[in-house]
């Protein structure tokens, strides 16, 4: 069976703002396949969240287009509909509402989409699957911040998208809590056959996902296929001029990574000093 596209994006630019403008997305090509799961790494600034956001229609593109299942978003008469009944965001701050319990949250997407029984019945079923049942009535401030993040992970699942968006799902989380919501993302990858996009800084979450992509100054500088091809794609990206960077302390370069970013991808490089 050939295998189905349902991200692509080509000669995809953001530029931001009249004056100083910034060029947040430089000529952005990818694919992503239906049912992957792909993780996005990078410096701070390298444009993983516009990326994320072209990608899930928060936000347009100065130029270059996007495709999602093969329709171009230029051409989607209703972006609010399509959103709501093709992509699930999970961001680094859960962005629960405050006042609403667990299932309520649930409930806020499928809101005109679906009746108010239905609704109630969903977003229990959608809190059990992410083992939040005990959990429904509870409001956010009574809830531990991996557990908020599961409810997050539940809302974005509320219209049954073919696709999550996740940017820093993990970032506010001690490393425990993020590696059970990393577990949570695979189960339903798996067993719903989600397709993941997920963006981080940490190295143990990347390896485990199908296929690193690695931006810096607005474009995708590296791809990694996790799996067999891991090792050689590591040391390609070793020998690349940011693995190069990384690995040498080349002042220049790393001057634009932060610490976390310079520690993330030594450490996936393989812990070199
Ligand atoms: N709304 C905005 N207005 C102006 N500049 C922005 C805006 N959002 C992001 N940028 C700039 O675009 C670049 C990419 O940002 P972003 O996509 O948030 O990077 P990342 O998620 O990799 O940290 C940065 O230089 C950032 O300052
Ligand atoms: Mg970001």
């Amino acid at each position: 069976m050939a295998t189905e596209i349902i991200v692509e994006t080509k000669d995809l630019v953001k530029v931001y703002g009249d004056g100083a403008q910034v060029r947040a997305l430089d000529g952005v090509d990818m694919q992503v396949a239906r049912g992957e799961f792909v993780s996005v790494m990078g410096p701070s600034g390298s444009g993983k969240s516009t990326l994320l956001n072209m990608i899930g229609a928060l936000d347009r593109p100065t130029s270059g287009r996007v495709l999602i299942n093969g329709k171009d978003l230029a051409r989607v008469r209703d972006l609010d509909t399509f959103r709501a009944r093709t992509v699930g965001f999970v961001f680094q701050l859960h962005n629960l509402i405050p006042t609403l319990t667990a299932v309520e949250n649930i409930e806020v997407p499928m809101m005109g989409q679906v009746g108010r029984g239905k609704r109630h019945r969903r977003s229990r079923e959608l809190l059990a699957l992410v083992g939040m049942a005990d959990r429904m009535n509870h409001l956010p401030n009574q809830l531990s911040g991996g557990q908020r993040q599961r409810v997050a992970i539940a809302r974005s699942l509320a219209n049954e998208p073919a696709l999550v968006l996740a940017d820093e799902p993990t970032g506010n989380l001690d490393s425990h809590s993020g590696e059970e919501v990393i577990a949570l993302m695979h189960q339903l990858n798996h067993g719903l056959g989600t397709t993941f996009i997920v963006v981080t800084h940490d190295p143990a979450v990347a390896r485990n996902t199908d296929r690193i992509l690695v931006m810096q100054d607005g474009d995708i500088v590296h791809e990694h296929l996790v799996g067999t091809a891991f090792e050689e794609d590591l040391a390609a990206f070793r020998r690349s001029g940011l693995g190069k960077a990384v690995l040498n302390g080349d002042e220049a370069a790393l001057a634009r990574l932060g610490a976390n970013e310079r520690a993330a991808l030594r450490q996936l490089l393989g812990g070199a000093a």
